[in-house]
C-alpha cells in the first residue's frame, strides 16, 4: 500500500498526497496535485526543503557525510579512479571498459584543439576581463562552430558533442588564462593525457615545453574529479533550467558556468584564499578574525565553511585536505596560509557559533592552497572548478533529455506587490495624485474619469 501524507488546508478541506521513497529511503511529499486540486501552491525560499527533480546520478546524505556517483563512494573513486573515467560513469551510468576508456580517451584528444577563427576571440577581451566571463562566453560561443549539435537526436552524436564540451573547455580555460597574461595561446598535444594537457597548455611557451610532476598531475586529477557533480546544486540547478526549456548543451553548460561564479557557490575557492592572504598580510590573529566573522557587524564569512547540504562534514574537504599536505610535502612548498587554514579550521571547530550552525569546510577551503601550489592563479580557481563539474553538467542535461516527460521547469511565487492600480499620466503623476494605496491628494487634481494614454504626450 503506498504511503501518503494528509494536508488539511484552512478551510477544512484535506488532500492525501503520495509519498515518493528514492533508492536511500528518501522521503518527499509528491504534491504535483497540488494547485490543480485545491488552489494552493507551497513556498520554500532558496528550495530548502524542496526536490526538483527525481536524479539518478549522485548521493549525499548531508548529516553523515556521504557522497556517491552513481552508487560508488567518493572515496574509492578518488583511490582508483582518473578523472576522465568518472565522467563516463557520471554520463553514462557506469564505469567504462577498457575498450569505452580508450575510444572516449581518443575522442577527447581529437575534440582538443579550437578552431583556428575561435582562437581569434580571445584577443578581443580587455586584457584584464575574468576568466569565468571569457570562458561562459566561449563555451557559449562554441555552439556556433558545432551546429549539428543544437539538435542531439542519437547516442552518438550525444557522445561526440559531450567529448568536444568536455575537451575544448579545457583548452578554452588555457587560453582565457594565456590571452589574461599576454602570452601566446598553445595548441593542445595529442600525446597528452586530459590533466597533464591541461596544464601544459597552460603553462608551456612555443619555446619551452611544461613538464608536470607526478604528483601535481594526480593532486588536479582528484580536484576535478571531486568537483565533477553535487547533485542539484545552484550552477547544477541552472543548467537543468535551462536545458529544461530545450536549449543545446553549449547554452546550457554556459549558464552553469555564470552560476557557478557566485562567491557563496564556486567563487568561494577565490574568496578562501583572498581570506587567508589578508589574514597573513594584515598580520590579523586567527583568532580576531573568527571574532569578526562572529561579531557579523562587517557581513564577512568565513569562507569555505558551511553548506547548504553538508551538516557534519564535506568529505571532499577531508580528501583535499589530505591531498594538499601531500603535495605540499611532495613540492617542499611552505605555503604560510596551509597553517592559517588550520589554525582557521581548528578555531572554528571549538567555537559554539561554527558548531551550534553545524559550520564545516566545505570542498572550497584547501582546494585554493592545492591550486596556488600547482601555480593556477588565484583568478583561475572557479574556472578550474567549472572544469571539473562540466561532466556532471552534461549528465544532468542528459538526464533532462533523456525523460521525455521532463516539464519546462517554472516555478509559481507569492506575489506580494501592489494589487490593481489606476494609470496616471505624467502631469497627474506629477502632481503627486496617487492610487489606492494611501497617498491623498487634493481633490481638484484628480481626473474625472479615466486618464488617456495621450493625454501628455511623451517627451522621450
Ligand atoms: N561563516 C559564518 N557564518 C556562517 C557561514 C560562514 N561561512 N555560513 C553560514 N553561516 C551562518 C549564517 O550567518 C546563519 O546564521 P544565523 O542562523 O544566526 O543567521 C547560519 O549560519 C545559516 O546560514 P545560511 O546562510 O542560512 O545557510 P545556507 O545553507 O543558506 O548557506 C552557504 C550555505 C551559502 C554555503 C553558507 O554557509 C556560506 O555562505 N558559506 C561561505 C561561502 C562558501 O564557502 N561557499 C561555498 C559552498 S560549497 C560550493 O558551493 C561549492
Amino acid at each position: 500500500m503506498p504511503e501518503t501524507a494528509s494536508l488539511t488546508l484552512p478551510d477544512g478541506r484535506t488532500i492525501e498526497l503520495p509519498v515518493i521513497v528514492g533508492s536511500e529511503n528518501e522521503h518527499a511529499i509528491d504534491i504535483s496535485r497540488l494547485r490543480g486540486e485545491t488552489g494552493y501552491i507551497t513556498i520554500d525560499d532558496g528550495f530548502m526543503n524542496t526536490g526538483s527533480c527525481k536524479s539518478e546520478i549522485t548521493f549525499i546524505d548531508g548529516e553523515k557525510g556521504v557522497l556517491r556517483y552513481r552508487g560508488y563512494p567518493v572515496e574509492d573513486l578518488a583511490k582508483n579512479c582518473s578523472f576522465v573515467e568518472t565522467a563516463q560513469l557520471l554520463i553514462w551510468g557506469e564505469l567504462p571498459t577498457p575498450e569505452a576508456r580508450r575510444d572516449f580517451s581518443d575522442l577527447l584528444t581529437e575534440n582538443s584543439a579550437l578552431p583556428e577563427d575561435f582562437r581569434r576571440h580571445f584577443t578581443a577581451f580587455p586584457v584584464h576581463a575574468h576568466p569565468m566571463s571569457i570562458m561562459s562566453a566561449m563555451i557559449n560561443a562554441l555552439q556556433s562552430y558545432d551546429l549539428p549539435g543544437l539538435i542531439i537526436d542519437d547516442e552518438e552524436e550525444f557522445e561526440r558533442v559531450s567529448g568536444a564540451l568536455m575537451s575544448k573547455v579545457r583548452t578554452i580555460a588555457a587560453a582565457a588564462y594565456k590571452s589574461s597574461i599576454g602570452e601566446p595561446i598553445m595548441y593542445p598535444r595529442y600525446d597528452l593525457r586530459y590533466v597533464e594537457n591541461f596544464l601544459h597548455m597552460m603553462f608551456s611557451k612555443p619555446y619551452r615545453d611544461y613538464v608536470p610532476s607526478a604528483e601535481a598531475t594526480a593532486a588536479l586529477n582528484l580536484f576535478f574529479l571531486l568537483h565533477a557533480d553535487h547533485e542539484q546544486n545552484c550552477s547544477t540547478s541552472t543548467v537543468r533550467m535551462v536545458a529544461s526549456g530545450q536549449a543545446n548543451m553549449y547554452a546550457s553548460v554556459a549558464a552553469g558556468v555564470c552560476a557557478l561564479w557566485g562567491r557563496l557557490h564556486g567563487g568561494a575557492n577565490q574568496a578562501v584564499m583572498e581570506m587567508l592572504s589578508f589574514i597573513q598580510s594584515s598580520g590579523m590573529s586567527v583568532k580576531d578574525y573568527v571574532a569578526k566573522v562572529k561579531d557579523r557587524a562587517e557581513g564577512i564569512r568565513l569562507m569555505g565553511f558551511g553548506h547548504r547540504v553538508y551538516r557534519a562534514f564535506d568529505p571532499r574537504a577531508v580528501l583535499l585536505k589530505d591531498a594538499c599536505d601531500k603535495l605540499l610535502n611532495a613540492m617542499h612548498i611552505d605555503d604560510p596560509r596551509l597553517e592559517i587554514a588550520k589554525q582557521l579550521e581548528e578555531a572554528a571547530l571549538s567555537d559554539d557559533y561554527f558548531v551550534s550552525r553545524k559550520l564545516y569546510p566545505n570542498v572550497d577551503f584547501y582546494s585554493g592552497i592545492i591550486l596556488t601550489a600547482l601555480g593556477i592563479p588565484v583568478e583561475m580557481f572557479t574556472v578550474l572548478f567549472a572544469i571539473g563539474r562540466v561532466p556532471g553538467w552534461i549528465a544532468h542535461w542528459k538526464e533532462i533529455y533523456d525523460v521525455p516527460s521532463t516539464k519546462i521547469y517554472r516555478p509559481r511565487q507569492v506575489y506580494t506587490g501592489s494589487v490593481r492600480r489606476e494609470w496616471l499620466n505624467r502631469f497627474q503623476r506629477e502632481k503627486g495624485y496617487t492610487d489606492s494605496r494611501g497617498f491623498k491628494v487634493p481633490e481638484e487634481l484628480r481626473p474625472t474619469q479615466a486618464p488617456q494614454a495621450d493625454a501628455v504626450p511623451p517627451t522621450n
